[in-house]
């Protein structure tokens, strides 16, 4: 079992990233952590509990993490998630709470009382895991992997940036110059996750509570996808994250160099990847560039099955 600990905004797509990490049985989801990103922590914090509660986790702990960036102010996207961060299913209010640590303690701490074997997740802004490695940098040598969600050749908060690299790109430059081994969802492979509306109906005939969560998600999500990039079907970002941990083989990558600008007029937060090698630098990153449509939907549909 590969342990991971997932550092989420839930969000639709970090709620189904959760959903297919907490049923996988080749993934112990070993914590949540929460930043601000989709929402303000406060409410991505509690949008992940009623996850939780879905996904009958009770015994994973969830620690609140960074309401703000490290440098830039907070922007959220209730465009695309709504104001809650994660509307359109409606939930009662969770009954487990989030522990008393804060996300960046609860990381180092377990980071460093692991064998190193922790794979970190981190799908949406960056902000707690900088901060653990500047407070802690012990950590680094802890960290098995690092499996990002963010970033890509084009952006979704401007032409050049996606919203998580965006939101704190001064975070996601600390990480990406960790040293730490890095895999890079970015938007040219999350792309190729669109819930289409075959693989709404694929979801929906499984038939449990934890589908029609899906489902319901996959609603409002769509059409907040539809009204702002005219697109038909939303990617689900996040969850090819956790699908690289249960199965890599689904996923083609390569590695390069990968550096995040943090100054430019126009393409602050965008992650600059040299794909012909013309930086001549050192690859930093592993870098997915193609996803097995097949695989990827098959271990999601095969995952919520075994809520049954
Ligand atoms: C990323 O931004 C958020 O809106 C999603 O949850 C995902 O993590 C996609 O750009
Ligand atoms: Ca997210």
């Amino acid at each position: 079992k590969r342990k991971i600990i997932i550092d989420c905004d839930p969000g639709h797509d970090d709620a189904i990233a959760i959903l297919l990490a907490a049923a996988n049985p080749r993934i112990e989801l070993v914590g949540i952590t929460t930043v601000a990103g989709n929402a303000e922590v406060e409410k991505t914090t509690v949008n992940a509990l009623k996850v939780c509660e879905i996904a009958g986790i009770p015994h994973v702990p969830v620690s609140k993490g960074a309401g703000q960036p490290l440098v830039r102010v907070r922007e959220t996207a209730p465009d695309i998630h709504g104001e809650s961060g994660m509307d359109g299913p409606l939930l009662p209010e969770p009954t487990k709470s989030a522990t008393s640590e804060h996300a960046v303690d609860y990381l180092i701490r377990t980071l460093m009382a692991s064998e190193g074997d922790i794979t970190l997740v981190p799908v949406g802004p960056l902000t707690n895991i900088a901060m653990a490695m500047r407070k802690e940098p012990a950590i680094l040598g802890k960290i098995q992997e690092i499996v990002i969600m963010g970033g890509g050749t084009f952006g979704n908060k401007t032409p050049a940036a996606e919203f998580n690299i965006y939101v704190d790109a001064e975070a996601a430059k600390v990480v990406m110059e960790s040293g730490v081994p890095i895999t890079l969802m970015g938007l040219d492979l999350t792309h190729q996750a669109v819930a289409t509306d075959e693989v709404k109906e694929r979801i929906m005939a499984v038939g449990n509570r934890q589908a029609r969560f899906i489902a319901e998600l996959l609603d409002f999500f769509s059409g907040t996808y539809r009204e702002v990039f005219g697109f038909e079907g939303a990617p689900i970002h996040d969850a090819c994250c956790v699908a690289y941990c249960i199965d890599p083989t689904a996923f083609e990558c390569k590695k390069l160099r990968v550096d995040v600008e943090t100054k430019g007029e126009f393409s602050y937060g965008m992650t600059v990847i040299d794909l012909l090698g013309v930086t001549g630098r050192e690859p930093n990153v592993n870098v997915a560039l193609k996803l097995d449509r097949d695989k990827f939907w098959s271990m999601l549909v095969d995952t919520i099955q075994n809520y049954n």
